[in-house]
């Protein structure tokens, strides 16, 4: 049983995400969403909700687990019993941080390989961040997030 993780902040999960775990879960037996606690960044949902937020948006994808955890990617995957962690590219930019986080994470574990898997081009520009802005400032966000995250977004800016 082929089994691996895919890390985020999840501040919050976005479509382009949602392709990644999706095309992830037709490659491998589970894939395991794992929620960074990940105290460098200054989040606008709490761990539970963003937890809450991506187990609304993937209740209907099966070989799908969602946990959450803190300190170094490689162990949580090791206790996980992982093969591989998998990590979106969405463009050229993306390439420098990524490779050189693959590399220290097999530096720190060898057995563990980082897997890349390209979104759909139309969401290679999106980020959390600019759904944050976005929904801060009443734009609508629905073509980027799924429903259960853009009522939440409203719910948080006290939209109607
Ligand atoms: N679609 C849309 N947006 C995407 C995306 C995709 N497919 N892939 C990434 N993004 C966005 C994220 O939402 C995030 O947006 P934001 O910065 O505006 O909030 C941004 O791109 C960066 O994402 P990512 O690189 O995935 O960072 P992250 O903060 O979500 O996760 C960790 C980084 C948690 C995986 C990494 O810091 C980590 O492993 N930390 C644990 C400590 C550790 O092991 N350190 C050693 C590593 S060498």
């Amino acid at each position: 049983m082929k089994k691996v993780i895919y890390p985020g902040t999840f501040d919050p999960v976005t479509n382009g995400h949602i392709d990644i775990i999706k095309r992830a879960s037709e490659l491998f037996d589970e894939v395991i969403v794992t929620v960074a606690k990940n105290p460098s960044k200054t989040c606008l949902f709490s761990l539970e909700e963003r937890i809450q937020m991506l187990e609304e948006s993937l209740k209907d994808f099966t070989r799908i687990k969602i946990d959450s955890f803190d300190g170094l990617v490689v162990d949580h995957a090791k206790q996980l019993g992982a093969v591989g962690i998998i990590r979106g590219l969405r463009a050229i930019s993306d390439f420098e941080y990524e490779f050189q986080m693959a590399l220290m994470n097999r530096k720190l574990s060898d057995g563990l390989t980082t897997i890349f898997l390209m979104p759909h081009e139309k969401y290679t520009y999106l980020n959390s961040t600019i759904i944050r802005n976005l929904a801060q400032f009443n734009s609508d966000v629905s073509d980027f997030v799924p429903p259960p995250v853009a009522k939440k977004l409203k719910e948080k800016f006290n939209q109607q």
